[in-house]
């Protein structure tokens, strides 16, 4: 068997609908849970190779998907650069801050961001190492934006003000944060291709809480620059964009960034994906992992509408989002049987 996801992206006739889940290690697996009680922390997983190659496989074991995703966090280069980070039970991320530009200048860059992070492309050579021949291994990192979001705002926060204010006041330690991010980012994930990722993916979760200008200054044009200096490094190597929630954004969102495939929200008509998006770049998404918690014929439904809309050759089918911790194990098996039970009825493929 070829593997689906590459040749999606890089343009040839998979021979099935490629399918992965975001978040697909995680929670709503009892494996994974018992692991994460029986070492007691969740970086601690992140940053011990061999745990962290062992959770990256577990989702493989149990469904028929397509492509690996490295357990990491897209939170462990803020950390790398120097904040510090925890997670707390219930309450998510709790990081230091970065609000001006002494804080900016305080933060580490260059090689001792990319030794701390050493543990993690480990993972990826582990994790390389053993997978199926038809599985494709996916590396990733958080967006400039998004990850500057939770180093000003010190974690979660309900609508991140203090960020968007900053994005739109354009505030010149704001940039000068951007131009870190996109720096580090850029060296770490060329280490994750370097040690064996396959594809690359830009999580940019907070996309859609930009204003229309700000969302080309601070989501679009990091990006490009990002993927223009991956694509230098290594040529060939798929990149995939998530803007979540970006809205019209979507539209022309390959076409200005380079990215090789748009990674979109539940919000987006199936048919506007297949009719517009997937003519101008491969499209990922976008199941709402709600419907995937409900399950049924709701989820078959929403499946049929997904996979009749899109034609395989320029889909990954995937979640609009992460997978939530209440998933019904069931309901992933039955969400992957019915993608290939369609695949097999849709020869236009
Ligand atoms: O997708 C995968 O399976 C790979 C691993 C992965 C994790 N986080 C593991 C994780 C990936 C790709 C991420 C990305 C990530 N992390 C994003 C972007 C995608 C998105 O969901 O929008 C963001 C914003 C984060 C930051 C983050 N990490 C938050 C806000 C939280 C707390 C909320 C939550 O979901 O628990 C995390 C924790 C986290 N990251 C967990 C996992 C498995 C749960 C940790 C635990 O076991 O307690």
């Amino acid at each position: 068997m070829d593997k689906a996801l590459l040749s999606v992206l890089t343009g040839r006739t998979p021979e099935r609908r490629p399918i992965w889940m975001m978040r697909q290690a995680g929670r709503y697996l009892p494996e994974y849970r018992k692991l994460r009680t029986e070492v007691g922390s969740f970086l601690e997983l992140c940053y011990t190779p061999e745990l962290a190659c062992e959770v990256t496989l577990q989702p493989l074991r149990r469904f028929d998907l397509d492509a690996a995703i490295l357990f990491a966090d897209i939170l462990l280069i803020p950390q790398a650069m120097g904040l510090d980070l925890s997670f707390r039970e219930g309450e998510g991320p709790v990081l230091g801050t970065v609000r001006d530009m002494g804080g900016v200048e305080a933060l580490d860059g260059g090689d001792s961001v990319l030794d701390r992070l050493a543990p993690v492309t480990d993972t990826v050579g582990r994790v390389a190492a053993k997978l199926d021949d038809h599985v494709t291994l996916i590396g990733f990192c958080g967006a400039p934006w998004t990850v500057a979001s939770y180093m000003i705002e010190g974690g979660s926060s309900p609508d991140r003000r203090t960020a968007r204010l900053a994005a739109a006041r354009g505030d010149d330690w704001f940039e000068a944060l951007i131009d870190r991010l996109v720096s580090v980012s850029v060296d770490y994930l060329s280490s994750q291709i370097a040690a064996g990722a396959e594809v690359v993916q830009i999580f940019d979760s907070w996309a859609g809480d930009l204003a229309a200008a700000e969302f080309e200054r601070w989501s679009v044009a990091p990006v490009a620059r990002m993927v223009a200096m991956l694509k230098e490094r290594h040529p060939g190597v798929p990149v995939i964009g998530f803007p979540r929630a970006a809205g019209l954004g979507y539209e022309g969102f390959a076409r200005r960034t380079g990215v090789d495939a748009v990674g979109v929200d539940a919000s987006v008509p199936p048919r506007w994906l297949g009719d517009v998006l997937s003519r101008e770049a491969v499209v990922q998404g976008n199941i709402d992992p709600v419907v995937l918690i409900a399950g049924g014929e709701t989820l078959d439904r929403a499946v049929d509408r997904l996979t009749e809309a899109v034609p395989a050759r320029r889909h990954i089918l995937n979640l609009g989002h992460g997978i939530v911790p209440q998933t019904p194990i069931d309901h992933v098996e039955r969400m992957v049987a019915r993608v290939r039970h369609n695949d097999g009825r849709d020869a236009s493929g």
